[in-house]
């Protein structure tokens, strides 16, 4: 399965998946990591591994739609078949979503549904949750609402600071991250489909 990543920024996440996807036995072949900003530290690591690199900024464009054209035409170019997203921070226009809806993941750091959005990390210190996490989903097109596909706990303690306990939340993200995809291409071809409607949600066809 041809998979591209989508980065923003560090890229940590795209590393583990890059490391896991060099083992034969994986079923992901990452064909290429997309950037929307040309300083994201991950593109050096990707090139350094071999894998091809696009940048596209999303500032050149006058329209999400237009933006997501763009990002679309290229993943085209790569013929990748699977989108996993790692710390892309730019929401899709509708028409990107729609058409890649049911071959795209995300990574999160809260318990989804709990702590949506930015800073999930010192929301959940600001609501006093004892326990914190990590989960991969499905992308659809309301922001960080899809189902679930993996999630892992790490305790929150007293004495956190959002950025420790966003070290915590990371160190199990790299452990999930390759899993849930491993398990989310070798589960996917498999699904009962039993209506007309969520056959296009099949992936692949
Ligand atoms: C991770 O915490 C991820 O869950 C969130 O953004 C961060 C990206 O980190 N979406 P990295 O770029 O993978 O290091």
């Amino acid at each position: 399965t041809k998979v591209a990543i989508l980065i923003s920024g560090r890229g940590s996440n795209m590393r583990t998946l890059i490391q896991a996807a060099k083992d034969k036995d994986y079923p992901a072949e990452i064909i290429g990591v997309f950037s929307n900003r040309a300083d994201a530290a991950g593109l050096a690591y990707a090139q350094s591994e071999g894998i091809q690199t696009a940048v596209i900024s999303h500032k050149d464009f006058d329209s999400r739609e237009s933006f997501c054209e763009a990002l679309d035409a290229q993943l085209e170019v790569w013929g990748a078949e699977l989108l996993v997203h790692a710390g892309y921070m730019r929401i899709h226009a509708d028409s990107f979503a729609q058409k890649w809806l049911g071959k795209m993941l995300n990574i999160h750091p809260s318990l989804l549904p709990s702590f949506k959005g930015l800073h999930p990390q010192q929301q959940a210190l600001d609501a006093g949750v004892k326990i914190a996490g990590a989960t991969v989903h499905e992308v659809t097109p309301e922001l960080d609402a899809g189902p679930p596909v993996m999630q892992a706990v790490v305790p929150v303690l007293d004495s956190d600071d959002a950025d420790t306990l966003a070290a915590r939340i990371l160190k199990v993200e790299h452990q999930i991250y390759p899993l849930a995809l491993k398990q989310y291409i070798e589960k996917r071809p498999n699904n009962d489909v039993e209506t007309a409607d969520q056959t296009s949600l099949v992936w692949p066809n």
